[in-house]
């Protein structure tokens, strides 16, 4: 019997996609797609980090190498999807960050973080969008960022990248709602990851000093999040980012 109103957000027989699913958000993610029954390929720059994050999860996990900023590996992660099935669900994880005050932020840090950012998410979602048509359904998450969402200093690069995915979230959704894809995001605020793990200690202090939780989220924490918008517990939620911010935002 379900706990859901009579909806079903299990994932078994669904294959789920995930870059950046070797560690921090993506690999949680990865985690609770996989505890709700789905087939997992977990897809990182690093070969040896996604097949031991895939090992951890046991069966139905598979490790594969893929630098979403580039297109050859991203057309070799969906032909591994194809010959699962093709994928149901798409998770766009992948991510770097970098910080730079605006006056001085480099070219080649704004192409950095929209060529991982956009162009790698957006070109995942495009190769996973045939499939999903084919089946006539699908759903894809965009991890984007508070960041994308408000000015934060030093975030211009980082920030713009992500505020240009969350639109790439609306104007997909709108174009694949008629072919059953869902497309939404999640825009997280500041999470306990190698990515912020480097953070000092005033500027942590300064950022969750704004949040009304005064805490950082775990990874674990964007997982119910994230199922929600995948399974069939959203299946009316289109176009939308999803704000999991610890009430950061709400002021
Ligand atoms: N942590 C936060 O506070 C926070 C807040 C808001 C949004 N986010 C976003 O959440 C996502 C996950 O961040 P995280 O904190 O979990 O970071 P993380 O722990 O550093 O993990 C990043 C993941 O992305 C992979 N990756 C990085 N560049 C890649 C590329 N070009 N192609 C494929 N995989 C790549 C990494 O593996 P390899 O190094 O092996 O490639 C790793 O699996 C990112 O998009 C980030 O911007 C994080």
């Amino acid at each position: 019997m379900s706990h859901f109103g009579g909806v079903d957000p299990r994932l078994e027989g669904k294959l789920a996609v995930v870059t950046g699913g070797s560690r921090g958000i993506g690999r949680a993610i990865a985690a609770g797609l996989h505890a709700e029954g789905a087939r997992v390929l977990l897809a990182s720059r690093k070969l040896a980090s996604a097949v031991a994050a895939a090992e951890e999860l046991g069966e139905g996990a598979e490790g594969v190498a893929c630098d979403v900023s580039t297109a050859s590996d991203v057309e070799r992660l969906f032909a591994r999807a194809q010959a699962h099935g093709g994928a149901d669900v798409l998770v766009c994880a992948a991510g770097i960050a970098s910080t730079s005050p605006a006056a001085q932020t480099p070219a080649e840090e704004l192409d950095a973080m929209l060529s991982v950012h956009l162009h790698g998410a957006v070109s995942a979602a495009q190769a996973a969008y045939p499939q999903m048509r084919e089946k006539g359904e699908g759903s894809v998450l965009m991890v984007t960022s508070v960041w994308g969402l408000g000015g934060q200093p030093g975030s211009l690069a980082y920030g713009s990248a992500k505020a240009a995915l969350a639109h790439a979230v609306k104007v997909m959704a709108i174009e694949w709602a008629r072919y059953g894809i869902r497309v939404n995001g999640l825009a997280p605020g500041l999470v306990d990851t190698e990515m912020t793990a480097v953070m000092d200690d005033a500027v942590r202090a300064k950022l969750l000093s704004r949040v009304p939780m005064r805490r950082a989220a775990t990874p674990e924490e964007m997982v119910g999040p994230a199922l929600m918008l995948t399974s069939a517990l959203g299946s009316y939620l289109t176009g939308q980012t999803l704000v999991v911010d610890g009430g950061e935002r709400a002021r």
